[in-house]
């Protein structure tokens, strides 16, 4: 199968993985231990989003200058139980406009979060309340959606996490938000948001990674303990190639949606921006278990899982049943509608022009305007959703679509449909054999994807690279579910 290794090296070839990265050399530290984020079943939240310091790398490291929730980056984890209502009390403690969506979660329209398309921006010392409920238990987030580049590379980003209606069999629930930041030699965040490289080329990669905010997290457990790992890429574009050192490994969900069956891990897992994996993790004996960043050619330990103690708990117990299955609608069979969606353009796409608006410009005139992707040959949106007058398509209520996407650049794109989940049901022309249900799907360069979902959920919903560059200069676009 070969897959990932291959599609790994058409990564560095593609220049995607910067070389060296690592502004701060040395070895990390692994000193003050956090341990898992209490569990917290409220069912209001406040969600203040507003500057803030913290230390990325590490108790011994610079303050950084952050953008937080709640004073803390990532903002804090959201636990609610499956089928109950979440009220977010959103305020708006910056200086410039915000809005709040939760990312994955099969909400009203009006609750999505996304301007100008559903709501109007939160102003600065406004606020603003979503009050939705949760139908599938997961592993979700949220993240601005508006400014998103800068918001979210400043650390505006959250783990939402829905809980099963009956407890799932672990002994442990950690939550791990993987980011990305690109710090100048002081550690504060380089301000170049928008620099037309980025937008053009793989999006902007950082030179530090960070698991919970901070540079080589640790986690305490014990011996004996199969633990529950939530990752989740809050990234604005790097991709992890993820891969667990001292344990043996299952992948249950992915982005929320549970497997059918438990799939030992055996190669890295690519993890684009805006995409979720569970995890369970079988702590056989006291030592360590290493999260570690495969995407160059020298492994990056990203965060760990350290033993104090030992007791008698399901480690060991063999393959773990599969995840209670969430109400998804399954695609029918016979899909009503099909559309085909081409990414085209960025450098070396050899895209001589796309249409915005009325006019059609060539690449001058679009990159004149920081406008680098077009869908269809066309830039459906510009800016984060300006010019919003026309979906790219309007869908049936009810009808089963299929959507087939061709990534004809040279780049990766993570495409990420809003209000629905969908299955995965083709890869470059080859149905796998157990078909994912997911929200964000990624194409590789030059791969296809064919994905099939219900459009039960009526309204204007996002569909998008969630490469944050990619998404502001062209890939980006809406469809109604009418
Ligand atoms: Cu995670 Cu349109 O967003
Ligand atoms: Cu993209």
């Amino acid at each position: 199968m070969n897959r990932i290794p291959i599609s790994r090296r058409a990564l560095l070839q593609a220049g995607v993985v910067a070389a060296g990265g690592a502004a701060f050399a040395g070895a990390p530290s692994l000193r003050g231990l956090a341990g898992s984020p209490a569990h917290d079943d409220r069912r209001n939240v406040r969600l203040e989003a507003k500057p803030g310091t913290t230390r990325l790398l590490g108790a011994d490291g610079p303050q950084t200058a952050v953008w937080t929730y709640e004073g803390t980056v990532p903002g804090p984890v959201i636990r609610v139980r499956q089928g109950n209502r979440l009220r977010l009390d959103v305020l708006n403690g910056l200086s410039q406009p915000t809005s709040l969506h939760p990312h994955g979660i099969r909400l009203p329209n009006d609750q999505d979060g996304v301007p100008p398309l559903t709501q109007a921006p939160i102003a600065p010392g406004a606020r603003f309340a979503q009050t939705f409920a949760v139908p599938d238990a997961g592993t979700f987030w949220y993240h601005p959606h508006i400014h998103s580049a800068e918001q979210v590379g400043r650390g505006l980003s959250g783990v939402l996490v829905v809980e099963e209606r009956d407890p799932v069999a672990v002994d442990r629930d950690v939550v791990w938000l993987l980011d990305d930041w690109r710090l100048d030699q002081d550690g504060q965040i380089t301000g170049d948001f928008g620099h037309f490289h980025d937008l053009s080329h793989a999006g902007r990669w950082g030179n530090v990674r960070t698991v919970n905010g901070r540079r080589a997290h640790t986690d305490v457990v014990k011996a004996g303990e199969r633990v529950r790992l939530r990752l989740v890429n809050a990234a604005n574009a790097r991709i992890f190639a993820l891969a667990l050192k001292g344990a043996e490994g299952w992948l249950m969900a992915v982005d929320g949606q549970p497997l059918g069956r438990a799939r030992t891990l055996t190669e890295p897992l690519l993890l684009g921006p805006g995409m979720r994996a569970d995890l369970f993790v079988d702590i056989a004996e006291e030592g360590t278990v290493v999260l570690v960043d495969r995407i160059e050619d020298t492994p990056v330990p990203l965060a760990m899982l350290r033993t104090a103690g030992t007791v008698s708990g399901l480690a060991g117990s063999g393959t773990p049943d599969p995840l209670p299955a969430n109400p998804v609608p399954e695609p029918a069979a016979e899909p009503q509608v099909h559309h085909r969606f081409v990414l085209s353009g960025g450098a070396m796409g050899g895209m001589a022009g796309a249409t915005v608006g009325d006019t059609y410009q060539d690449v001058r005139a679009l990159a004149r305007r920081g406008l680098f992707w077009a869908i269809n040959g066309v830039v459906p949106m510009t800016g984060e959703g300006h010019g919003h007058g026309e979906p790219m398509v309007t869908l049936a209520r009810g009808a089963t679509a299929v959507f087939a996407l061709e990534n004809a650049t040279a780049w990766p794109h993570p495409i990420h449909l809003h209000g629905h989940s969908f299955r995965v049901i083709s890869v470059n022309g080859q149905r796998p054999e157990r078909p994912e249900m997911r929200d964000t799907v990624l194409l590789l360069p030059r791969e296809t994807a064919d994905i099939a979902f219900v459009a039960d959920n009526p309204g204007d919903w996002m569909f998008h690279c969630h490469i944050l560059e990619h998404q502001v200069s062209g890939m980006n676009g809406f469809v109604r579910v009418a």
